[in-house]
């Protein structure tokens, strides 16, 4: 059986520009250079993906290049979108789907997040499911019925198989940016929480192998205590990704708990 190896994500959502954009892929690949053991991809804006490539391959890196997005149609008249060929055509290898700010900011739901799952794993690319919840949600006593509900919503009609190339991530809204991370316990209890439904969705060898990650407000300082929680994988990582120093400890501690599962 497959071990559960760390995956840490950088998501560089709505900031760089041109020359911040290679400054930082620089950085992170000097900064982690000699690290192993962890899956590490960036998600710059679309319009750097190129340029980020181009120093990921001119430095024989390993770092996956992510895309923060994509529409689920092939091609047509789709003003503004961008398709899973055209990121696989910039050399994309992981993307997001779902994240909070396309949820909440960009009116997101999960039957659109789920037919761009479907899409991305068809494309032959890696997924990353993104779930969590509002702050008024966890108040009201339902972080687990819309976690449940988002997962199960978000997986509808993916296969056992196609989870080989999904990873979840949980971001509770409410610690997205803020700087307020969940507690390590809260963090793992959802954690195991949705594992245990992965298995109850699919079977137990699906829950085991499959990579639930964290998100919000982790930063290099927090980010070993989150990761040694049995049910965390790692991260997707807002703010602190977009400083190299600061995401390079995070890959760092993910990289010091290794491998679970
Ligand atoms: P922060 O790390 O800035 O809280 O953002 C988390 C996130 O949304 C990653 O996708």
């Amino acid at each position: 059986m497959r071990d559960r190896k760390p995956f840490v994500g950088g998501n560089w959502k709505m900031n760089t520009n041109r020359t911040t954009s290679a400054e930082l892929t620089r950085g992170v690949v000097d900064a982690l250079a000699p690290v192993t053991g962890t899956d590490i991809a960036i998600f710059p804006p679309f319009p750097y993906l190129l340029a980020v490539r181009s120093i990921l391959r001119d430095r024989g890196s390993s770092i996956q290049l992510g895309a923060q997005d994509c529409y689920h149609k092939p091609d047509g008249a789709f003003t503004g979108e961008v398709s899973l060929d055209m990121l696989k055509d910039c050399g994309v290898q992981t993307v997001l789907a779902g994240h909070s700010e396309r949820r909440h900011v960009l009116g997101e739901d999960d039957e659109i997040v789920n037919t761009k799952l479907r899409a991305i794993v068809e494309a032959g690319l890696t997924g990353v499911l993104c779930i969590g919840e509002t702050l008024d949600q966890r108040e009201s006593g339902h972080t687990d019925p819309v976690n449940q509900r988002q997962l199960r919503g978000g997986l509808a009609d993916v296969s056992a198989d196609a989870l080989e190339k999904i990873v979840i991530a949980y971001e509770p809204v409410w610690a997205i940016g803020t700087g307020k991370t969940a507690t390590p316990e809260d963090a793992q209890d959802v954690h195991a929480k949705l594992r245990k439904l992965l298995g109850q969705m699919y079977n137990a060898d699906v829950a085991k192998r499959t990579r639930i990650i964290y998100g919000g407000s982790v930063k290099a300082s927090n980010a070993e205590e989150l990761f040694r929680q049995p049910d965390i994988d790692g991260g997707l990582i807002g703010g602190a990704s977009l400083k190299a120093p600061e995401f390079a400890g995070i890959v760092k501690a993910a990289a010091a708990t290794g491998s679970k599962g």
